[in-house]
């Protein structure tokens, strides 16, 4: 079980994440309901020995979209060994420093108990973590958190939105990420990130991608959070037809040349606004204005990014904090839009820690955490893989609130 979970979850590691607010109105705001925020950019210095040479398999970008798709049909082929390959392939040291764009918000009323480290997934964009809908603070989790008295800090991940874009194959791949993340939480800890101060309290939230990359953290570095919350995610990532292939990778230059025309051809994206709605949104628990939002504000991501995902989650970890998962009932790419569709129900009621709470997909990620010490689930009801854009966000957030709470992080 476990190794075909392990298969499944290379290939099926498609997935995503998701979307945020306009450029020009999160560098205008400073002032929220509840939060204060600024952006900023800092030179982040990372190294890691764990990158791969995906060249070695899927080659320079691809001249074209015709390229790329017939590549992409490769890989999906029956008896393909494009995953293998990627599997196999030599590992190579990526070290360096690069520039990224950052946005803090700190409660309006005092200083703040901690700070959560927010990391967005495919498709997204550090907005998702603070997307104004409608005048209101609801959809925002920086909110939400300055609301509890909570400060956040988003980025935008490498390669994606107003960060570098370096080598999107060879660089931009979720190791050297990981080991950015590190790097930023030190920094927090010793506080030499930009203005913003010193935390000794540092929660990681991830969405999607955000959060196999913090499986990662929990393995490399696992002092660097103090509890780790995992949304959008489960460790049963699907290779069907709702998974990565539902994306429809396309060239960001060609999809969006507007916004996208000076990135190379391995920086892709979604292509349309339908393609949003299967990825992230359950109808009709949102609004239009907020698909369409999510669409005209997305992110790019790579082929570096795509093809290395699931990396992550082959490793060990001894991680004793605690740990959330945070996922909506109808996720598409990790839970095939069903997330109470399971076949370990023997196993999952324990894993929840919650003997009365429904067994769920969400429950195999305590696999990826077998020491920590707190281990629990919560399904989003009527939501989907993008569930900051939903009309449940507000109600998701004060769960993950209560449990930083409950949890005495
Ligand atoms: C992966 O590596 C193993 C061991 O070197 C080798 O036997 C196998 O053929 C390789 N698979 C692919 C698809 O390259
Ligand atoms: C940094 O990366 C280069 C290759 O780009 C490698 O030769 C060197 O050993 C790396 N240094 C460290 C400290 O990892
Ligand atoms: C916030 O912390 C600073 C430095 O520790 C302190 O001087 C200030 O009084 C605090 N402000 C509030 C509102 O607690
Ligand atoms: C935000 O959510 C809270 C709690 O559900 C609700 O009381 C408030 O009316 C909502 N605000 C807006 C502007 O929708
Ligand atoms: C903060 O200081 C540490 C230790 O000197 C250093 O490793 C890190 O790169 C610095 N961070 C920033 C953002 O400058
Ligand atoms: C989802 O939308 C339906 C139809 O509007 C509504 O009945 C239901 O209460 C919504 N679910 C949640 C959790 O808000
Ligand atoms: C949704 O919003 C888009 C963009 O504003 C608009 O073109 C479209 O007509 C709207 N659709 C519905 C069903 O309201
Ligand atoms: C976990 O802890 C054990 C015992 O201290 C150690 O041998 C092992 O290398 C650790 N594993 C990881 C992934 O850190
Ligand atoms: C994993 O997802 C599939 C659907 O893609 C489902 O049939 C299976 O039961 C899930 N596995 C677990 C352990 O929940
Ligand atoms: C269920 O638990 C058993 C014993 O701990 C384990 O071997 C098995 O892999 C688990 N199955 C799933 C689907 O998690
Ligand atoms: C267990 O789950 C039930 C139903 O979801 C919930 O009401 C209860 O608070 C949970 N208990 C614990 C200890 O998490």
């Amino acid at each position: 079980m476990l190794t075909q979970l392990t298969s499944l979850a290379i290939l099926g590691s498609l997935v995503a994440a998701a979307p945020s607010p306009k450029v020009e109105l999160i560098n205008k705001r400073d002032s929220g309901t509840y939060a204060n925020c600024r952006s900023f950019n800092a030179d982040i210095y990372a190294s890691t020995t764990q990158n791969i040479d995906l060249k070695s398999v899927i080659g320079a970008p691809p001249a074209n979209q015709q390229v790329l798709n017939e590549a992409s049909i490769q890989q999906f082929a029956a008896g393909s060994q494009v995953m293998q390959k990627i599997n196999n392939a030599t590992k190579i040291p990526v070290n360096g420093t690069y520039n990224l764009w950052f946005e803090y918000c700190e409660p309006k009323n005092g200083n703040a108990t901690g700070i959560f480290q927010t990391h967005h997934g495919i498709v997204g964009n550090a907005g998702y973590w603070n997307f104004q809908l409608d005048n209101s603070p609801n959809n925002s989790f920086a909110e939400s958190a300055a609301q509890a008295g909570w400060a956040t800090l988003s980025y935008d991940r490498l390669g994606v939105g107003r960060s570098a874009k370096p080598d999107g194959t060879n660089v931009v791949q979720i190791s050297y990420e990981i080991a950015q993340s590190v790097s930023i939480a030190q920094s927090l800890r010793s506080g030499n990130l930009s203005d913003i101060g010193k935390f000794n309290k540092i929660v990681g939230v991830g969405h999607s991608y955000g959060s196999n990359l913090l499986t990662g953290v929990a393995s490399v570095s696992p002092k660097s959070f103090d509890a780790t919350i995992l949304t959008g995610f489960t460790n049963n990532a699907t290779q069907g037809p709702l998974g990565l292939f539902s994306f429809q990778s396309t060239i960001a230059s060609i999809a969006y040349p507007s916004r996208f025309s000076s990135d190379a051809n391995d920086y892709v994206i979604t292509p349309n606004v339908y393609v949003d709605q299967t990825g992230f949104y359950h109808y009709p628990n949102y609004t239009n204005a907020s698909l369409y939002d999510f669409t005209d504000n997305k992110g790019e991501y790579t082929l570096g990014q795509q093809n290395t995902i699931a990396a992550p989650l082959q490793l060990k970890n001894n991680y004793t904090a605690p740990v959330f998962v945070v996922t909506g009932q109808y996720d598409a790419p990790y839970c095939a839009a069903n997330c109470y569709a399971t076949s370990s129900s023997s196993n999952s009621t324990s894993s929840s820690g919650n003997s009365t709470s429904t067994p769920s997909q969400l429950d195999t990620a305590k696999q990826l955490f077998p020491s920590s010490s707190n281990f629990k689930t919560y399904v989003v009801p009527d939501t989907a893989h993008g569930i900051n854009y939903h009309t449940t966000a507000y109600s998701a957030y004060q769960q993950i609130i209560q449990f930083v709470k409950n949890a005495n992080v």
